[in-house]
């Protein structure tokens, strides 16, 4: 997205691009696949080299292979072969390994050879897609030999990948360790659900069209329900997710952009700054709640054995590398309240699980009822909902849900929908939602990255739930059905507030 409105045409500067945890699953299944669609799309840059960088010695040939396997296996598109050959010949092993900072500068006169070779010019993207206990100790060595230094016009960017920080205090450490070594515009903290069109769109669908803004608010918008539902279980992610939980793993940061664009107010300008100006001040608005408060206000839930359409899910705790007592929630739930004049007095309703009846991506704006009951034989609470729907999963599109009239004598309502869907109108090529973040990494467009004060503040919002979820551990925690719509206290949480979760049509 680039931000000046400009056509996706240019071509971004000669860099090359350093890839930390190439062997990994990120590099192989979402990294090499998103740069093989931008060399299909002709934006990379003529001069432009891959290095990945492994721990223990690795042969080019060896990393060439592995990585040409990865693309073949996860590719969008098809995979042209002259294409993919051209970009992974491209690719240079180098071992570097934190814990020996002798490794770092052998790396750096390594990579400065590169780069004269490739006529790369200097610049370097450095990629983290490793597991993000390497994050700081990799950006610390990388700041150390001088490889982040941005001189004789040359820039140098770190992209971080998710989770930023296991809570609020982390979080801040880590930033503070990255900002000792590179300053903030240097850094390009990536959350997924940024590159997904839909999400971006809903900064173009409230701020490029003029009718949206003057109901978009707390007099007319009853309250905002958030929904990322998955059917897949855990699976081979055992360790990582009970050391993490649904909360952690999806809330501070996907759930939290969503709802940072959906409610944020307008910048001034559309640039990085402004606009992420606003996202963090709204995050920062979000009330943080007492101990009892995110008790009433929050539901968990773990899954046990089902089936999802022809696959048997075992019981969470049954996972590989999850303990067999396991406290962590596959499912949250959350009620939340903004403090600003638009928002005040109406709740964001957040859920998200793991191994449901169906995935489901959206974000759900239910206006309020028709003030009284004109139509006698419909008693307002019957009439349907008013809902403005924003869909990324199963489908990109925007949905708008209304009562209208059933054609006969008689006026008898029914409730309609008008619906747009992004493939009926647009030919979208296939992608890995990860080319829009790389593409403006290299021309060094950060309005789709998080600023350290966002991150923090989407920690802040939810660290009164994680402490107190902590403090119970098992106690409290729902279980429901793999294949079910999750936990019956989800339902509760709306219900007790005289509302429901939107049911898909
Ligand atoms: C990741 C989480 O960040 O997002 C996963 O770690 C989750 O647990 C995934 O499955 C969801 O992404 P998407 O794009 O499929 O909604």
């Amino acid at each position: 997205m680039t931000s000046n409105g400009a056509s996706r045409q240019i071509k971004p500067d000669p860099c090359s691009f350093i890839i930390f945890g190439v062997t990994g699953d990120l590099a192989h299944r979402l990294v090499i696949p998103a740069l093989y669609n931008l060399a299909q799309s002709k934006l990379l840059p003529d001069e432009f080299c891959i290095v990945g960088i492994t721990r223990h010695k690795m042969a080019d040939t060896e990393l060439r292979e592995s990585l040409m396997k990865g693309l073949r296996k996860f590719a969008t598109r098809p995979v042209d072969e002259a294409i993919a050959n051209r970009l992974l010949g491209c690719l240079s092993c180098i071992d570097a390994d934190p814990s020996d900072p002798g490794s770092f500068d052998r790396m750096a006169t390594q990579l400065e050879a590169l780069e004269k070779s490739r006529k790369t010019a200097g610049n370097r993207l450095f990629y983290m897609a490793t597991p993000p206990s390497a994050f700081a100790p990799i950006s610390q060595q990388l700041g150390r030999v001088g490889l982040l230094r941005e001189d004789n016009g040359y820039w140098r960017r770190l992209v971080i990948e998710k989770p930023f920080g296991t809570d609020l205090a982390s979080a801040r450490a880590l930033n503070h360790e990255l900002l000792k070594v590179a300053d903030e515009h240097q850094l390009y903290r990536i959350d997924h659900y940024l590159g997904k069109e839909t999400v971006q769109n809903i900064l173009v669908l409230r701020f490029a069209n003029g009718m949206f803004e003057p109901i978009w608010n707390r007099n007319h918008i009853d309250h905002v329900q958030i929904t990322v539902d998955e059917k897949l279980g855990v699976g081979h992610r055992g360790s990582f997710y009970d050391a993490t939980g649904a909360l952690r793993d999806m809330v501070p940061n996907h759930l939290f952009q969503l709802l940072s664009l959906v409610a944020m107010e307008p910048p001034a300008r559309f640039d990085a700054h402004a606009v992420r100006s606003e996202k963090a001040e709204v995050l920062a608005a979000i009330q943080t709640q007492s101990e009892e408060e995110a008790l009433r206000n929050s539901v968990r839930g773990q899954y046990l054995a089902g089936r999802i359409g022809d696959t048997d899910i075992e019981d969470y705790r049954k996972t590989k590398d999850v303990r067999p007592e396991s406290p962590i929630e596959t499912y949250a739930a959350l009620k939340l309240t903004i403090d600003n004049w638009r928002w005040a007095g109406v709740p964001f309703y957040l859920r998200t699980g793991k191994a449901l009846a169906a995935k489901r991506t959206e974000v759900a704006i239910k206006f309020k009822q028709a003030p009284f009951a004109m139509f006698r034989d419909t008693p307002v609470d019957r009439l349907s909902q008013n809902y403005f729907v924003i869909g990324i999963e199963p489908a990109e599109g925007i949905t708008l849900q209304f009562n209208t009239k059933v054609p006969g004598p008689a006026i008898a309502i029914d409730g309609v929908e008008m619906k747009f869907l992004y493939k009926d109108y647009f030919k979208v090529e296939p992608s890995t939602g990860y080319e829009t973040l790389i593409y403006d990494c290299m021309i060094g467009d950060n309005i789709l990255f998080q600023r350290a004060d966002s991150v923090e503040a989407g920690w802040q919002a939810v660290q009164p739930f994680l402490d107190v979820w902590k403090n119970l551990g098992a106690e409290g925690l729902e279980y429901y059905q793999a294949g079910s719509d999750g936990p019956e206290g989800s339902a509760a949480l709306l219900i007790r507030d005289g509302r429901n979760w939107r049911k898909p049509s």
